[in-house]
This record gives structure tokens, C-alpha cells and sequence, in this order.
């Protein structure tokens, strides 16, 4: 399954980092966004994902983001990001860069994690920027309101025109460019900056893996494609780092 040459370079790192997508968490149940079933198939991003279809019909985007999250809290972390926490555990220098926001990472025990689109379980304040739980958001039956001043609390994910949490980028961008070995693993790799990430390591020079069932925009540049599903591969792969 593994080219010899991919071995070797497996074998000798210290530095790895990763960057994971959608494709990461659908063998645990959560629907990718793009492909035949994705959730964009179904769902229009520009109602649901900006911050002006938020403040022009803020119940739906909330009945939609309550839905996510419910299904997210229902789900477990799946071998694959199991897989990832061995990683963490193998390489002395290892960083884990997601653009999820289902938290499945942290939930399977991953410590150093850069979250590009923030967290799902997280909500704050559109004016004071005051945070508040899941429980508290889920306890109202009206469109939850700061208590603090009255403006609306919003979910703790990063939309489409907005930018991304400065210090995670900082820190995915270092990473990037200090590792040995940079995987893309489930992404489709057409959203940017995410997918900038897999080019920059590159021009470091970096060895680039990519994981995925299906080619991507990133296959072109990649040291090694391994087609298949990431909780298949990644165990795989831990076997043969194990052996090192
Ligand atoms: P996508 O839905 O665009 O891509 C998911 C990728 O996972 C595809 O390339 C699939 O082929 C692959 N895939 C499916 N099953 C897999 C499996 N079992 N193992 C490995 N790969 C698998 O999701 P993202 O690339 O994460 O942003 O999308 C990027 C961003 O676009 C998301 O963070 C979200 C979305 O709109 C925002 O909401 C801002």
C-alpha cells in the first residue's frame, strides 16, 4: 500500500503536520459538504453559512446550525482520528490543522489542534463577544440573546467571507512550513486559505501525502496519493510507523 520510498521518509521525520477536511469525520456520520450526498448539494451555502444571512433570517440559520449540532454531539470520534492522536503520540514535533468544526478531533484525544473554521460547540455574542454553552443555547426556544447586552449570540464557526482566527493561521502557516511531512487528508481542497496550506508546505520542502477517496486539485502536486478512506489508511499507516 505504501511506496518504499514514502517508508523511509516515515521513518526518519520528527516534524509532521496535517491538515484534515470533511472526508476526516464521514465515517464517523457527518455529512461532507461537497460530492453526491454533501451537504451543499442539498443546502445553499449563502443562506445558511454568511454572517448577512444570519442577520436576515437568523431562525433559520439557527434551526440549522441546532441541527448540526445535535447530530455532532450524537456521533463518535472514528479509527481514523484515533489514528492521528497515535501520531501526536509517535512524532516529537506534530501539528494537527482541521477545517472542522465537529471538535471529533479533541474529542478522540488530539492535544496540539490549529481549528481554521472554528468550533461548532462554540457560541458568542455578536456585540460584546461574550461566549455562552451549547446548554444554555439549547435551554431557549426563542433565537438565543446575549444577557449581557441584548445583542444575538451566533455560533462559534467561521463563515464564508469572513476571516479565519488570526493565531490559528498563524500557527497552521508555521507548521506548514517547518514540517518534514504534510498530509491533506479529506478535503476537497478547493477552499481558501485552508487549501493553500498543501503548496506552501510543498515549496518548504516538504513530503506531501494526501488521503482521500477521490482525486483532488492537490493530487497534481503530491509525493504520494493514497486512495481510500482515512480510517482505513491512517491505521495502516500507524502500523507501519510503529515498526520504525
Ligand atoms: P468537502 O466536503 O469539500 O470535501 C470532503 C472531501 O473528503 C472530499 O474530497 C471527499 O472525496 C473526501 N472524503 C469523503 N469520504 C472520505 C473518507 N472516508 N476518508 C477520506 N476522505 C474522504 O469538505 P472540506 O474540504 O472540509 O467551510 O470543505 C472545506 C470547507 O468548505 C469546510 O470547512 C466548510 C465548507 O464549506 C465553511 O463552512 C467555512
Amino acid at each position: 500500500m505504501f511506496s518504499e520510498k514514502f517508508i523511509k521518509v516515515l521513518k526518519s521525520a520528527q516534524s509532521v503536520t496535517v491538515l484534515t477536511g470533511a472526508g476526516i469525520s464521514a465515517e464517523s456520520g457527518v455529512p461532507t459538504f461537497r460530492g453526491d450526498d454533501g451537504l451543499w448539494k442539498k443546502f445553499k451555502p449563502e443562506e445558511l453559512a454568511n454572517f448577512d444571512a444570519f442577520i436576515k433570517n437568523t431562525e433559520l440559520v439557527w434551526e440549522w446550525y441546532k441541527y448540526r449540532k445535535k447530530l455532532i454531539a450524537d456521533v463518535k470520534p472514528n479509527p481514523g482520528h484515533y489514528a492521528l492522536v497515535e501520531m501526536e503520540n509517535i512524532f516529537s514535533n506534530f501539528s494537527l490543522i482541521t477545517q472542522n468544526v465537529d471538535n471529533l478531533h479533541r474529542r478522540a484525544g488530539s492535544k496540539k489542534v490549529f481549528e481554521l473554521h472554528g468550533n461548532i460547540q462554540k457560541n458568542y455574542c455578536i456585540g460584546c463577544k461574550k461566549e455562552f454553552s451549547d446548554e444554555i443555547i439549547f435551554s431557549k426556544l426563542e433565537i438565543p440573546r446575549c444577557d449581557n447586552c441584548g445583542e444575538l449570540i451566533r455560533p462559534g464557526v467561521v463563515w464564508f467571507g469572513e476571516c479565519l482566527p488570526e493565531d490559528q493561521w498563524n500557527e497552521a502557516e508555521k507548521a506548514t512550513r517547518n514540517c518534514e511531512i504534510f498530509f491533506t487528508i479529506g478535503t476537497s481542497a478547493v477552499v481558501y486559505p485552508a487549501a493553500s496550506l498543501p503548496y506552501l508546505a510543498k515549496e518548504h520542502g516538504a513530503f506531501l501525502i494526501e488521503i482521500n477517496p477521490e482525486p483532488t486539485p492537490v493530487t497534481s502536486i503530491v509525493d504520494e496519493f493514497l486512495q481510500g478512506k482515512s480510517g482505513e489508511i491512517l491505521p495502516e499507516l500507524v502500523k507501519v510507523i510503529i515498526k520504525k
